[in-house]
């Protein structure tokens, strides 16, 4: 995340960076408004099918707006593909003749794999992200694999971009259906863990509105104290349990209804659908 963004590409390094967003829906959005907050004069046009979505977009974030996917794409040096799977190849077809070893064709369309992406284009890098909802508050969680033709500029570009909305872990293309089923899904799970722990304290005895904040706030707090300390969970946990006390009387009930057996089969699952799908 810095402001680098829009002055020097590190695949074009004597252009400036100019970034097309394809797809202006929930995701698209979200990486826009991500890195116009990190660099508000970055060159960044979005596309879309909906006049209504475009003028939108030029009226609330003061960019550029097209219908017009070949002309975007040709003046654009990173292209990121932000439309639902089934819209890819169509997109990739329109495209295709403008888009050249010089442009960085970022995916991040669920399922859709490198492969797939590549056979549309001639020698052209791309890079398949995967990234998760959390990308609309800039802390999503955003694993992404390499194209053939990708290279290290290319994985800093992308980790420059998407690094505006999250943390940025590259992976072989082969795990990516296991990071849909941990962090692609993971916020559901996430969800579902805040409003139970909210509804445990109104049971107890606390006001629903002070409940569920105090629960966000504890899964926050619990997960930047683990990713800053570096300490093993176990031993954060145990720095929280006193002999006897109240924590390890709430952690025995977690083990007894086997939370852990649950998190882990929930991630089972989802990755394994996500196989199923791709
Ligand atoms: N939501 C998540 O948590 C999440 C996580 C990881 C990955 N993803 C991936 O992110 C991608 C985008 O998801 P989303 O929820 O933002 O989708 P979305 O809301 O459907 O947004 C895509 C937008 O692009 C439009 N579009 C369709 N064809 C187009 C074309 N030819 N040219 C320009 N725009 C076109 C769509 O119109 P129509 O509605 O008419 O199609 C829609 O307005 C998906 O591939 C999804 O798998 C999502």
């Amino acid at each position: 995340m810095n402001n680098e963004l829009s002055i020097n590409s590190s695949i074009t390094p004597k252009k400036s960076l100019k970034i097309a967003i394809i797809g202006s829906g929930f995701m698209g959005m979200s990486i826009a408004k991500g890195i116009l907050k990190v660099n508000p004069k970055t060159d960044l046009t979005m596309t879309d099918i909906y006049e209504e979505r475009l003028e939108f977009i030029k009226d609330t974030l003061s960019i550029k707006a097209s219908s017009d996917n070949i002309a975007t794409c040709k003046d654009a040096n990173v292209i990121i593909l932000a439309v639902k799977p089934y819209a890819v190849s169509k997109i990739l077809n329109e495209i295709s003749k403008v888009c050249n070893n010089d442009k960085l064709i970022i995916s991040i369309a669920a399922g859709v794999t490198i492969d797939t992406i590549e056979k549309h284009l001639d020698k052209v890098p791309v890079i398949r992200a995967m990234p998760n909802i959390c990308v609309q508050v800039q802390e999503g969680a955003i694993a992404y694999a390499l194209g053939n033709y990708a290279t290290e500029k290319h994985k800093s570009t992308t980790e420059l971009i998407l690094g505006a909305v999250g943390l940025t872990i590259e992976i072989e293309e082969s795990k990516l259906d296991a990071v849909t089923g941990l962090s692609g899904s993971g916020p559901a799970y996430i969800f579902m863990a805040i409003e139970a722990l909210s509804d445990g304290g109104v049971l107890s005895g606390l006001p629903r509105d002070i409940s569920n904040k105090l629960a966000a706030q504890t899964v926050i707090g619990s997960a930047k104290m683990y990713l800053e300390t570096g300490l093993h969970a176990g031993a954060l946990k145990d720095m929280v349990t006193s002999p006897g006390g109240t924590t390890i009387n709430g952690v025995k009930v977690l083990e007894d209804k086997g939370m852990r057996s649950a998190f882990i089969g929930a991630v089972k699952a989802a990755t394994d659908r996500s196989k199923e799908l791709s």
